[in-house]
């Protein structure tokens, strides 16, 4: 991780001019297949604050050619096709932030193909500043909740999930809202390969013993933890978090659990 460059923020660089990035960039094999995505159910922000000129021209004229789109026609989406060369096997990102964790991974990993969900347009913007600043190839994007896209996955198609610090929605008549849900981990388990992965991790107490119990209680998937280690020490090659480091500056405790899918 420490020899990995990424720079998604632009610091101390000189930018490249977008407009000549964006006309380089390969068009999505399957584009033409997708509509606009449907009405979405995400109850976060789309939006922080107002997007600079830059960020605004990131998601106009640079995310097109990164962007999963709902199909219109609700056949599966041949993932792999969406990648310029076929990926050894697929990862997903649910809700990540401003990319951070998703851009050193597909660094990290060039032969893997990561797919990052993330309705937060700011985020979604540095992560493609990012993308370009590191000419990576291996990701691909779906701007919106998660919950519109996931059944467009064909089965056994994805080996890690990745669900890191997702919103607790603490208040008890917000639960509801919470991303892990009996639904979800039916959807997941679905588009899990058998012995993949879900890694989760989260600051919020109620919301791990909540993701625990669900997981647990699901015949899909087994935790393999035998110690507090286990659950309360990062996993090998961790790459850190924007919420982690947050959650850490706080002295907060954070769990991470590893969920592994039945074969
Ligand atoms: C608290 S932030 C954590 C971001 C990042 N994973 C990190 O650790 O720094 C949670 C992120 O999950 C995203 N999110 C929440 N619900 C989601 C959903 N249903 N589909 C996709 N993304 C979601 C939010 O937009 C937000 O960017």
């Amino acid at each position: 991780m420490a020899s990995t460059k990424i720079d998604n923020n632009n610091t101390g660089q000189e930018k490249p001019p977008l407009d000549s990035v964006a006309s380089k960039m390969p068009k999505l094999k399957s584009e033409k297949h997708y509509n606009q995505c449907a009405q979405p159910i995400f109850h976060g922000r789309r939006k922080a604050y107002k997007l600079s000129i830059r960020k605004k021209f990131l998601i106009n004229e640079v995310l097109p050619s990164f962007r999963i789109r709902v199909p219109q026609d609700s056949k599966n989406i041949n993932l792999v096709d969406l990648f310029p060369s076929k990926p050894e096997e697929l990862h997903l990102e649910i809700g990540f932030g401003a990319g951070e964790h998703l851009l050193a991974k597909a660094i990290q990993n060039p032969k893997v193909g990561f797919i990052g969900v993330d309705p937060f347009l700011n985020g979604v913007a540095s992560l493609l500043n990012g993308l370009i600043y590191n000419n990576v190839k291996n990701i691909r994007i779906f701007d919106d909740d998660v919950r519109l896209i996931l059944d467009y996955f064909p089965c056994e198609s994805v080996k890690t999930v990745y669900i890191l610090f997702n919103d607790p929605w603490p208040k008890v008549r917000h639960h509801k809202r919470r991303l892990v849900q009996d639904d979800m981990i039916r959807i997941l388990a679905n588009i899990t390969v058998g012995g993949g992965h879900i890694v989760f991790a989260s600051d919020h107490a109620d919301f791990v013993r909540w993701t625990l119990k669900k997981f647990t209680n699901s015949p899909f998937f087994f935790w393999e933890a035998e110690s507090k280690k286990d659950w309360s020490i990062r996993p090998r090659d961790w790459i850190p978090t924007r919420y982690e480091e947050k959650a850490l500056l706080k002295k907060r405790k954070i769990t991470y659990l590893t969920f592994t899918r039945t074969s």
